[in-house]
């Protein structure tokens, strides 16, 4: 073991020396622990930036007290293996980076080099969110490739290296960059990201714990002792740096990278020389918006002076170079623990369960619940109650539970079981049909939750799009705290009047979840009163608020809102806003929606037996034609104007079939069919030879494989727009297609 002399000042009378040295104590073996699940297990129990923040205060209360130090402080390791593969000893020591948290830090890491070498060239890259490996080889031929273990030893995982396609087994060579005799390599392996989920899936379908993220997927598919087993998962290889060397000389980082792509060795296609810190503040902030939408998980950027001979008069710490530094991105991804596991009532009364999580700071925002969708997720997922779980929130969408930490598990935890009532008005909840996995409380008229829920819908965008009645004011309609509801049902919502508002209170209550507030300082509800103004102090007089007088103003413009948003906002299901335009577009009129044949209804292009089905049920319920009807009388347009047929756009996409994955810039899913529908096409889900055309948006999933297998022509997402203007390209002719002259 080590020392723990102190040969220091005198500071026992400190009391902060001494609150350090007790969190030194308990911080290094924690750290140790942590990096030893980590490297070795491939299981970790805390999230990356959980690790990485635990190691800033060691690293910080070592550098303030340096006499706290112990010979071996995990501060001064790096990374540590496992003795289920052979060691190797690399022939350099594989360095680790330093992690900095602002850019602020990144400035005053290049104002250090800039006072001792002023005009240095920087290059910026991402920063690949993998596992280290250690290639060598020898007259180019692959000899060994080994994990990076503790910097000095790492494990022999040649084997299963050997598997991956992206490394290659022989390097090639060029006249500029003919092959060396000794080379080492260094990069990170890679398990790409939309494998990932699919990946997961199968692990807990083979009742296997799931993987926390896409790095420890690769950590455990590459250091697996059947390499038969690593062939099975798609990993990939980027290298990023080189070790010992012999018959080559670079004389930069961006001239090692040539040589590596001309060896055959594939580099990042991400990495840029900038002249100034204010391009690598811009290249910081690119790929800040782009992480997500690249083929591996990033987790910062990598900065690197350029110049190698620079590097080399730079030096390095006993753990890190002074020439590169690694700016990491706020987290994304924190561990938190599972509480509970509730269920909300959506606005078709499906029952949805999520997760209820000890509150935790993700991406900037404060998350305390995250989404399940349904009791077969949970289930999917492998996560119980009581569970340390993975929360991921990307950018603005929903959080939700990536996958629990198995390691962590205490034998404590409890599966979740589905209620049998609705939590909002005690109804006992039912599939809708048989074989439906979903549950739904049949209360549909006077359930609160439902009713809350359809009418914070129908106001919202893509239906009537009342500005100023949000969440809170749907709420106070349905549930006001001391008072009888103003609406019933949404029939009443264009009669609504002020004087039947301004006293209304109501509970705050969370758009996600439809779960009250609760304040922090009072640790009560929070109670508002959404209407009206405070009574005036001196008069006692109540005055209507501002936002209050606004929405009354917007429901009445609301009232002539095209047919297609009437429709979507009735709730019905299966009825979307791009079946609601289908329907609009041929029966121009709610009233021969309502009266139409099943048969007519299912022969609109883009509706289906599904829908017309649900829309003749739907219109068969007394309460639901007496909402048409107060609409109606109210004065809402139930009616289209006939097209004006100058307005119709070229028929470029005539009678082609079209297929859309994954997200299209400036398109939803539903706008982008539209647009494809506009232009005479159809857009339909599942690719098949008859497909025209597989339009590949960013992320695309499994039915652009498919495309690629069965030829069908592929639209990449930025062309969409050209798509729809110039329709299909002209076939080239085929060889055999040329007559013989
Ligand atoms: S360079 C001496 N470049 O991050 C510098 N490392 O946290 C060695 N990593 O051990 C590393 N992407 O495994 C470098 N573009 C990149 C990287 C990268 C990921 C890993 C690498 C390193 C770790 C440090």
């Amino acid at each position: 073991m080590s020392t723990t002399d102190i040969d220091g000042p005198d500071r026992t009378d400190d009391p902060e020396f001494e609150r350090a040295r007790a969190r030194v104590e308990e911080l290094a073996p924690e750290v140790t622990e942590h990096r030893r699940r980590y490297y070795r297990d491939d299981a970790p129990t805390v999230s990356d930036s959980q690790f990485d923040e635990l190691m800033h205060e060691l690293v910080d209360l070592e550098t303030r007290y340096p006499e706290l130090k112990k010979n071996d402080s995990p501060t001064e390791v790096v990374g540590t293996f496992s003795e289920a593969f052979a060691p190797v000893v690399h022939l350099e020591k594989l360095l680790s980076l330093q992690d900095v948290f602002s850019t602020e830090e990144v400035a005053a890491w290049a104002d250090r080099i800039t006072a001792e070498v002023p005009g240095e060239r920087y290059l910026c890259e991402v920063k690949i969110d993998g596992l280290a490996v250690d290639l060598v080889y020898e007259n180019g031929r692959l000899a060994r490739a080994a994990t990076r273990g503790d910097g000095i030893t790492g494990e022999d995982v040649s084997a299963n290296v050997a598997t991956i396609a992206a490394v290659p087994q022989r390097l090639t060579g060029t006249d500029d960059f003919p092959v060396p005799a000794l080379l080492e390599v260094r990069g990170e392996v890679y398990f790409p990201t939309a494998d990932f989920t699919r990946l997961n899936e199968a692990q807990v379908e083979a009742g296997r714990a799931p993987f926390a993220n896409p790095r420890n997927a690769a950590a455990g598919s590459l250091r697996q002792k059947d390499a038969a087993k690593t062939a099975e998962r798609p990993l990939s290889f980027i290298a990023h740096g080189l070790g010992a060397l012999q018959g080559f000389e670079p004389d930069s980082q961006s001239h090692s990278y040539a040589a590596l792509d001309a060896w055959g060795l594939p580099t990042s296609p991400y990495w840029e020389v900038v002249p100034t810190i204010d391009e690598v503040f811009k290249y910081i902030e690119r790929f800040g918006e782009q992480r997500h939408k690249l083929v591996h998980e990033i987790d910062g950027i990598v900065v690197k002076i350029d110049r190698i001979g620079v590097q080399r008069r730079l030096g390095a710490t006993s753990r890190t170079p002074r020439w590169a530094v690694a700016y990491k991105f706020p987290p994304e991804e924190v561990n938190t623990r599972l509480l509970d596991v509730k269920v909300s009532i959506g606005r078709t009364g499906r029952a949805t369960p999520y997760a209820v999580l000890d509150p935790v700071r993700v991406a900037g925002s404060e998350v305390e619940f995250a989404t399940l969708h349904n009791a077969d997720q949970v289930k999917a997922k492998g996560v119980l109650i009581g569970d340390i779980v993975v929360v991921r929130k990307a950018g603005d969408v929903i959080p939700e539970i990536v996958a629990p930490v198995a390691a962590a598990r205490t034998g404590a935890e409890t599966e979740f079981t589905m209620p049998e009532r609705c939590p909002e008005c005690d109804s006992v909840l039912a599939p809708a049909s048989e074989g439906d996995v979903d549950l739904r409380c049949p209360n549909a008229r006077h359930c609160p939750g439902q009713l809350r829920e359809r009418l914070a819908f129908l106001t919202g965008r893509s239906c009537f799009d009342v500005d100023r009645m949000g969440y809170i004011a749907c709420s106070a309609l349905v549930q006001p705290l001391d008072s009888a509801p103003v609406l019933a049902d949404e029939g009443g919502v264009f009669d609504l009047e002020m004087d039947e508002l301004l006293p209304i209170r109501v509970v705050v209550r969370d758009p996600d979840t439809g779960l009250p507030k609760i304040d922090e300082k009072t640790q009560e509800q929070k109670v508002v009163t959404p209407f009206a103004r405070q009574p005036d102090k001196k008069t006692g007089e109540i005055l209507p608020r501002k936002n209050a007088e606004e929405m009354l103003q917007n429901l009445e413009t609301a009232k002539s809102q095209p047919l297609w948003r009437v429709v979507n906002a009735l709730s019905i299901r299966h009825v979307g806003p791009v079946s609601a335009q289908a329907l609009a577009e041929h029966f121009r009129d709610l009233d021969r929606i309502a009266t139409a044949e099943e048969a007519e209804i299912a022969g609109v292009d883009g509706v289906g037996p599904t829908i017309a089905a649900a829309i003749k049920d739907w219109f068969a319920v007394d309460w639901h034609r007496e909402i048409v009807e107060r609409w109606r009388a109210a004065g809402v347009r139930m009616q289209d104007d006939a097209p004006d047929p100058s307005e119709a756009l070229p028929q470029t996409l005539e009678g082609v079939t079209v297929v859309i994955t994954g997200g299209i810039p400036g398109y939803t899913r539903e706008g982008a069919a539209a647009a494809v529908k506009a232009r005479g096409g159809k857009s339909t889900g599942s690719v098949s030879k008859k497909t025209g055309a597989v339009v590949a948006g960013e992320k695309p999933g499994s039915k652009y494989d498919k495309a690629v297998e069965l030829g069908v022509h592929v639209v990449q997402g930025e062309d969409f727009g050209r798509f729809l203007e110039e329709g299909l390209p002209v076939p080239e002719m085929q060889n055999d297609e040329i007559e013989p002259e």
